[in-house]
């Protein structure tokens, strides 16, 4: 029997989390039945934090969403929603400057496999300037990023000497 519920996957490298994340995850959360927080495991990209370490942190703080779950994927993003029965991308798009590759990865996802919708939520406004890079930028310099992330991904970045 086929279900209806509605199953989405949020992608991303969340290395680390962030506040603007952590928002767009409770209201995603709000718009399907399940969804499935799914860090790339993709090295080229020189994170900060093991895969490993970013499933904790992001474990820490969604486990209040009782329809929330956290993995990690190889390959393409939409055969991993194939396999977890997803037919639902999301993403944040926080300025014009996001929407071009936003678009492209959607079109792409979308000629790959057209039974699988892009679903795009505008970050929240408080947000809209936060990025991964730029919190790890600042911190490493020495500025206060209270606020820019939870505060359990905060004592993380304090432990690491090497920012
Ligand atoms: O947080 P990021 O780094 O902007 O997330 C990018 C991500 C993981 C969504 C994207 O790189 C991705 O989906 N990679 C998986 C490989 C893939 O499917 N590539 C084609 C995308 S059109």
């Amino acid at each position: 029997m086929a279900s209806s519920r509605h199953v989405a996957i949020y992608p991303g490298s969340f290395d680390p989390i962030t506040n603007g994340h952590l928002d767009l995850i409770e209201r995603g959360a709000r718009l399907v039945d399940r969804l499935i927080i799914a860090i790339l495991r993709n090295d080229s990209k020189r994170p900060l934090f093991t895969v490993e370490e970013r499933m904790e942190m992001l474990s820490e703080v969604v486990g209040r969403f009782p329809n929330v779950e956290v993995d990690c994927f190889n390959g393409l993003l939409v055969d991993y929603a194939a396999r977890k029965e997803a037919t639902v991308i999301i993403r944040g798009i926080r300025a014009i400057s996001d929407y071009e590759f936003e678009l492209q990865m959607a079109l792409m996802n979308r000629r790959l496999a057209p039974g699988i919708e892009t679903i795009f939520l505008m970050a929240a406004e408080a947000y809209s300037y936060v990025s991964s890079r730029l919190v790890k930028e600042v911190f490493g310099l020495g500025a206060d990023i209270s606020g820019l992330v939870p505060p359990s991904v905060e004592a993380r970045l304090r432990k690491r000497k090497d920012i």
